[in-house]
């Protein structure tokens, strides 16, 4: 080893607070509201202007945004749900927890993002919704992916974990008049600790999700308990208790305001990646999509192909560098694999490019020489190897 090891750990993520998400939260604690009220809707608001879709509902993660779009859709038994499977296990979990089929199309293995040509050939009578993901920030094609749902009369759930700032032709994630669920969980573009929003356009809908949202009450607390406010309620059909504090909803807001700066950050680290790693043999870099895009940077993941993904991994701990796996496949989970049998190689791009994907360290405080710090300590891995 010639590179010097780093003293301090380089994670793989790290969210960026500064004083404005600070001084907000404060804000909001003394302010005598900490749960869902003036600051979720606000953050709502922005998820409007972001996207515009009509509606947006603030939740307390992605994970159950799917949950009550789906319920909300009323996927049930017998119903088929296309989806990638190089994708967070949520969605399948939420898909299963419904009693609905996941069904998996293939990636493309230069860009991680659901191939469209494949979508159409697992189409069947039972198809209700497919749920593309932006991968890694990079948006999904939309146009190819709409035009079959229009064809077949199916409901198009964006997955938009990764997609803060992610543009489609102009649009942003979120922008086509379907739903599309976002996610603030620490590691994303931006964070309210732990959180989601989906955004949408059909009103009927909307009405469903809400009352899913909260115990199936119409009212919100704030409704209730702020000033002439009525505290009684009652309850048509039962729901869950996935609404997104004001407390966070501050810290959610104070990032909003910053994410073109912090995807800028993210795009100038990706860049000095591509740079830094460009030509080296025994990695592929990530390939951005070839139709007109704006791309988020969620994440940057190469493939390792000189030596075993693992190896490489413990090589990087020994460098002090963090990494991340996005994503173990989801047909590959042991419950899937035994409830939703999937023919060895349907998948091969996805498998193709399963035990080689790496996340790199990539978050909007690291420096540019940390970048360069990985870029070094991977040439030294792949040239040992
Ligand atoms: C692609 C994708 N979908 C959904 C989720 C679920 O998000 P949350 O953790 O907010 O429930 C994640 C989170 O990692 C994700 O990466």
């Amino acid at each position: 080893m010639k590179l010097k090891i780093r003293e301090d750990y380089l994670p793989f993520s790290r969210p960026s607070i500064g004083e404005a998400e600070i001084s907000r939260v404060v804000n909001c604690l003394k302010s005598g509201w900490i749960t869902t009220g003036a600051l979720a809707k606000e953050f709502e608001d922005k998820l409007c202007a972001l996207t515009s879709a009509k509606h947006a509902i603030a939740l307390n993660s992605a994970t159950a945004g799917m949950h009550v779009t789906l319920e909300a859709l009323n996927i049930r038994e017998g119903d088929e749900i296309l989806t990638p499977s190089l994708t967070f296990a949520s969605t399948v979990n939420m898909i299963a927890l419904r009693g609905a089929t996941p069904v998996f199309v293939d990636v493309d293995y230069g860009t991680l993002n659901i191939n469209p040509k494949l979508i159409e050939e697992k189409i069947t009578s039972r198809t209700k919704a497919i749920i593309p993901v932006h991968f890694a920030g990079a948006p999904a094609d939309m146009d190819k992916i709409l035009e079959l749902a229009g064809k077949y009369n199916l409901t198009v759930i964006e997955d938009a974990a990764h997609a803060v700032g992610t543009y489609y032709k102009g649009i942003s994630a979120g922008g086509f008049g379907n739903i599309a669920i976002f996610s603030f969980h620490p590691i994303k573009n931006i964070t309210t600790g732990e959180g989601g929003m989906i955004t949408l356009s059909d009103t009927l809908l909307e009405n469903k999700m809400r009352l899913l949202r909260f115990h199936g009450i119409e009212r919100d607390a704030w409704k209730r308990y702020g000033k002439g406010g009525n505290p009684a309620y009652d309850i048509a059909q039962p729901g869950y208790k996935y609404n997104l504090p004001d407390l966070l909803a501050a810290l959610g807001l104070a990032q909003y305001e910053r994410w073109p700066e912090l995807n800028e950050r993210r795009c100038r680290l990706a860049k000095l990646y591509n740079e830094g790693l460009q030509g080296l043999t025994g990695i592929d870099l990530p390939q951005s999509p070839d139709y007109d895009h704006i791309h988020a940077w969620h994440l940057y993941i190469i493939k390792v192909l000189s030596l075993n993904r693992n190896e490489f991994m413990n090589k990087l701990g020994e460098y002090n560098i963090g990494y991340g796996l996005h994503f173990p496949p989801a047909h590959c989970l042991a419950y899937v694999r035994e409830k939703y049998p999937t023919q060895s190689g349907a998948l091969g791009e996805t498998e193709r490019a399963a035990d080689k994907i790496i996340s790199l360290p990539l978050f909007p405080d690291m420096q540019d020489d940390d970048v360069q710090y990985v870029c070094e300590a991977i040439k030294e891995i792949v040239k040992y190897a």
